[in-house]
């Protein structure tokens, strides 16, 4: 059974359906939510999850070893990034190398960067006329959205679409497939 910390800084839909996948099996569990925002809706979720959540603020992050030595506390083998707006310091990103994972709303490397999450993803998307939008599961470099790419699935852009509309459907993406793919690159890892 391997320790999951998922770091989000959101509303964090996508932490929770990794959490419920989790549960449901044995091959991990989701023990840690760190979070750079006590008042992010993942911080409730986590709790009727009955899961630990902590909060950092960035220069914690940057600067001590708290999230490290929380990460050491759990004995955490596998970190998660869903929603998690800040970068990582590469006392993280150095330990844990390919065993971290990011979902980004969009088929990188386009939409992707400084700036683009969430909504803002697909306005984007939007305005540049694309036709087809979807999601990308990555591993994590120390740099936004650059590492090598796992997974990506896509789905159509419609000629009526918002950007509330293409996001419904790409974030259904993300829960169809973000929590199988994390399972999949867990169970390599063994
Ligand atoms: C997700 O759509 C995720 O792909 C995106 O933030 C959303 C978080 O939603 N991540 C990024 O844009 C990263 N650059 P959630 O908090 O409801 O899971």
């Amino acid at each position: 059974m391997r320790n999951i910390a998922i770091f989000a800084s959101g509303t964090g839909t996508n932490a929770e359906r990794i959490m419920s996948y989790f549960e449901a099996g044995n091959t991990a569990r989701v023990r840690l939510i760190l979070c750079n925002k006590s008042t992010a809706g993942v911080v409730e979720r986590a709790r009727k999850h009955g899961v630990e959540c902590r909060i950092f603020t960035p220069a914690e992050l940057r600067e001590t070893t708290l999230v490290t030595d929380w990460l050491e506390e759990f004995a955490i083998d596998y970190v998660v990034l869903a929603g998690f707006l800040l970068l990582l310091p590469p006392a993280v990103t150095d330990r844990y190398g390919e065993r971290i994972v990011n979902i980004h709303p969009s088929l990188l490397p386009k939409f992707g960067g400084k700036g683009m999450y969430g909504d803002r993803v697909h306005a984007a998307v939007l305005e540049a006329g694309e036709t087809r939008s979807g999601i990308t599961i990555h591993h994590v470099n120390g740099r936004l959205d650059e590492g090598a790419v796992i997974f990506q699935a896509e789905t159509p852009v419609l000629p009526d679409d918002t950007p509330e509309t293409l996001a419904t459907r790409v974030h259904e993406l993300e829960y169809a497939y973000y929590p199988r793919i994390i399972e999949q690159e867990i169970l390599k890892m063994q």
